[in-house]
């Protein structure tokens, strides 16, 4: 069967990442977390010293050690879950901390992070066969891809999701901060020059406020195999 590109774009927490690789497993296509790649770059900066404790960033510098920075995604045997490596070392963890996550937004909006990371993107979908979730998958990375989904949902419902995910893996974190970090991002990630969030005009709009998680994975093996169908 011919394969295809599968973009799915939208707000922090919308619960897209779960289920991009929900959908990619179901399908056997392979799974790319773009977001993941920006917040490795971030941690990447936070370790070297190129952000200081009041957030100011050193993004010449940033952008001068671009070529040392390499990300790859290595498949975790137990789960079967793919983990983000920074320069050979597993920081999948590290990646999804508060720290990573108040600091992302700012690194994704330097053009020239952009552009290595697109092109990194655009590299992985060269065979097809791909979902990849992220904000700019739809409009910028893959603009041809044969199905766009954009995920939305309230920040208060995002935010909850987010805290309960942070819960479960030990951090304490409070629902107002999360909340207030939500917000933020949405407003640098929808307001910046380069790529900013916004549904492309051929996506599918899923918004998942009320709908329970299997009816969203429905949902998308449905328009999959209408899309792949429609093709042949
Ligand atoms: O999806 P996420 O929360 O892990 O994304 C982390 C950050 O990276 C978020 O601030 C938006 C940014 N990002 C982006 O600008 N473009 C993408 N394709 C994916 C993520």
């Amino acid at each position: 069967m011919q394969k295809i590109i599968i973009a799915i774009d939208g707000f922090s927490s919308s619960g897209k990442s779960t289920m991009a690789r929900e959908l990619a497993r179901n399908i056997g296509y392979a799974y790319i977390d773009s977001g993941a790649m920006y917040r490795a770059v971030t941690l990447y900066a936070l370790r070297h010293g190129m952000i200081d404790a009041d957030g100011r960033m050193d993004a010449e510098r940033l952008v001068a050690s671009l070529p040392d920075i390499r990300i790859d995604f290595r498949v975790d045997d137990t789960t079967g879950k793919s983990r983000t490596c920074l320069n050979g070392e597993d920081v999948e963890d590290e990646i999804r901390g508060m720290e990573v996550s108040s600091h992302v937004s700012p690194v994704a909006a330097i053009p020239e992070v952009r552009h290595r990371l697109v092109s990194l993107q655009q590299e992985y979908g060269r065979d097809k066969g791909i979902v990849m979730d992220g904000r700019d998958i739809g409009t910028t990375v893959f603009p041809n891809a044969e199905m766009k989904i954009f995920v939305n949902a309230s920040p208060e419902v995002r935010a909850h999701r987010r805290l309960l995910e942070l819960q479960q893996k030990g951090s304490s974190a409070d629902y107002e901060e999360v909340l207030a970090n939500i917000r933020e991002r949405d407003h640098i990630d929808r307001t910046r020059k380069e790529s900013p969030l916004r549904q492309a005009d051929d996506a599918i709009l899923l918004d998942n406020d009320n709908m329970t998680h299997q009816e969203q994975m429905d949902f998308l093996l449905k328009t999959f195999r209408h899309i792949v169908d429609g093709k042949h």
